[in-house]
């Protein structure tokens, strides 16, 4: 099994979103998907309480039981667990780092963004943890010299993946209604989106994989 946990203390910036439509395009991708909610404010959970179906699953959990969690999980045959945590680093976010193979840092194209990620990224190298970027709500195509900045200062900070998720309506309503957006809109933009950044994040796991063993949720 892979984890990969959504972390960066600046709230806002997208994880809760993108952690569920990549489940829901992982999952369309062949995955069995865990997502593990680790937000007091329960984003997931409601997420999945709308939803009402069982895939993929979605507990809520806390920083004390993260690794048995997970090494139930996967002894349950499940091969792709997803952790969101809050928008603050705390002890749920440093449970959640530690134990991922892959941490995501969703980040705005602005300033705010980045700054806010100094911390974020300080406590991932602390723990020896493995991150990249993916740059959310990006405005559109006029505004692209910006984007490109963004693009460029974050891929100097450590890497980013690709593509690019540009603002679009569809992650707020396939959010709202419970669904990812590979099922809620699947031709559109944005489902094209996901599952692009499913197939960097499965590559970018692999890579991962030929140069270390798996982590061990111990
Ligand atoms: N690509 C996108 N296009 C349009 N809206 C988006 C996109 N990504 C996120 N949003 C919107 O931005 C807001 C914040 O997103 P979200 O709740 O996922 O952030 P978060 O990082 O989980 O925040 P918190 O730290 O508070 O948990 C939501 O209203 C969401 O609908
Ligand atoms: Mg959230």
């Amino acid at each position: 099994m892979r984890t990969i946990a959504f972390v960066t203390q600046k709230g806002g910036s997208g994880k809760s979103t993108l952690a569920t439509s990549l489940a829901v395009a992982a999952m369309q991708a062949g995955e069995r998907v865990y997502m593990l909610d680790m937000d007091p404010q329960r984003s997931l959970m409601n997420w999945a309480e709308m939803r009402g179906e069982e895939e993929p699953s979605v507990q809520a959990v806390t920083a004390g039981r993260l690794a048995s969690t997970l090494a139930a999980i996967e002894e349950s045959g499940f091969t792709l667990a997803i952790i969101d945590t809050p928008g603050v680093d705390g002890p749920a976010a440093i449970a959640a780092m530690r134990l991922a193979d892959l941490n995501i840092i969703p980040a705005r194209p602005n300033a705010f963004d980045l700054w806010a990620s100094e911390t974020t990224r300080k406590l991932l190298r602390q723990h020896r943890a493995d991150y990249v970027f993916v740059l959310n709500q990006c405005p559109p195509a006029q505004q692209s010299a910006r984007v490109q900045q963004g693009a460029e200062a974050l891929e100097a900070l450590g890497g980013l993946i690709t593509p690019l998720i540009l603002t679009r309506v569809d992650f707020q309503e396939a959010a709202r209604a419970g669904v990812g957006v590979t099922e809620w809109h699947p031709s559109g933009a944005a489902a094209e989106e996901m599952r692009a950044m499913w197939s960097s994040i499965k590559r970018r796991l692999a890579r991962r994989a030929q140069k270390a063993p798996m982590r061990k949720a111990a």
